[in-house]
């Protein structure tokens, strides 16, 4: 079986530079996931950002947990659920205006060690996005230009516990989906798997491994990249062993960045096939993400072809 795509991003300061990139590469066109160990993150930092969301956990979501699980009756399901993620979660925004004062039970170094994170996160995302210009052969800077917008980037962090569950056959810890926006950042559990991609018809393991951080593609990426890149399927399969942690950071475009293919990456032959992503307000497609997030992402793409053209028909269409 392929292994999945392990990169070691010190490697990129010395002589194994080249072949670096290349596994870089590889993954972004062919697997939409990879995991970064020697990412620069402190890992003292990681640690503690680990024991607060666990202890924040147990403190104060493991309760409420417990109660949505009682008020849906999904101890006892027997048959299975597609409509709710045996899930414990929570949301903070970092740009472009931070919530994280105003996001309850959150004690204050947890609330502080947060921040910190996120700042590290956001600086590793950015590089990321120019490794990526790299390899594709456009400007430095393009992409993180390309989500810009009027107000900068849209930015934050999925804080997910996945508890223990009896039913891991008849409920998925999260059901399979894209996602929506550019480029994700994971620190998962180092022990608790769970995760899976789909690849080749097949969902495949994203292993545990201490301190590293996975990444993934989301629709945008796939969009400027006319489909170079690929966003993938993935989901998260609940535990009967353990509770597993999940600190997924999105580093996605501005509401109003308007997101087309990048015209260095649209080949002849795609635009005379008419093989050409849609161009689009990034806000436009979130909404519609909304209400579909658990599809396939094509007739998303389709939609936003079809507005494009109304658009461009302009008053005769809107009248
Ligand atoms: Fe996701």
């Amino acid at each position: 079986m392929e292994k999945f795509p392990l990169i070691d991003l010190e490697k990129l300061n010395g002589e194994e530079r080249a072949v670096t990139m290349e596994k870089i590469r590889d993954a972004c066109e062919n697997w939409g996931f990879f995991e970064l160990v020697n990412h620069g993150i402190s890992h003292e930092l990681m640690d503690t950002v680990e024991r607060l969301t666990k202890g924040h956990y147990r403190g104060c979501m493991e309760r409420k947990f417990k109660e949505m699980v009682a008020s849906k009756g999904l101890e006892a399901v027997r048959s299975e659920i597609d409509d709710i993620d045996w899930e414990s979660t929570f949301f903070l925004r970092h740009l472009p205006v931070s919530n994280l004062s105003e996001v309850p039970d959150l004690k204050e170094d947890y609330r502080k060690v947060m921040r910190e994170f996120a700042l590290e996160i956001e600086k590793l995302a950015e590089q990321l996005l120019d490794l990526l210009c790299e390899n594709l052969g456009l400007q430095k800077g393009y992409l993180k230009k390309a989500f810009y917008g009027s107000r900068g980037p849209t930015f934050g962090t999925k804080v997910s516990n996945y508890p223990l569950c009896p039913n891991p056959e008849l409920i998925k810890g999260l059901r399979a989906h894209t996602d929506a926006g550019g480029i994700i950042l994971l620190f998962q559990d180092d022990k608790v798997g769970g995760l899976q991609l789909l690849k080749d018809g097949k969902w495949i393991d994203v292993p545990p491994l201490r301190h590293s951080i996975v990444i993934n593609l989301g629709d945008q990426l796939e969009v400027i990249t006319n489909g170079k890149y690929r966003s993938v399927e993935h989901r998260v399969i609940a535990q009967t062993d353990g509770n597993r942690m999940s600190i997924a950071s999105f580093y996605n475009p501005g509401s109003d960045a308007v997101i087309c293919p990048a015209p260095a990456l649209l080949g002849n032959e795609a635009a005379e096939k008419g093989q050409v992503y849609p161009k689009f307000v990034f806000e436009d497609y979130m909404k519609l993400y909304a209400g579909l997030k658990f599809q396939a992402k094509e007739p998303r793409f389709e939609v936003m072809k079809a507005m494009e053209s109304t658009i461009a028909a302009g008053p005769i269409a809107t009248a």
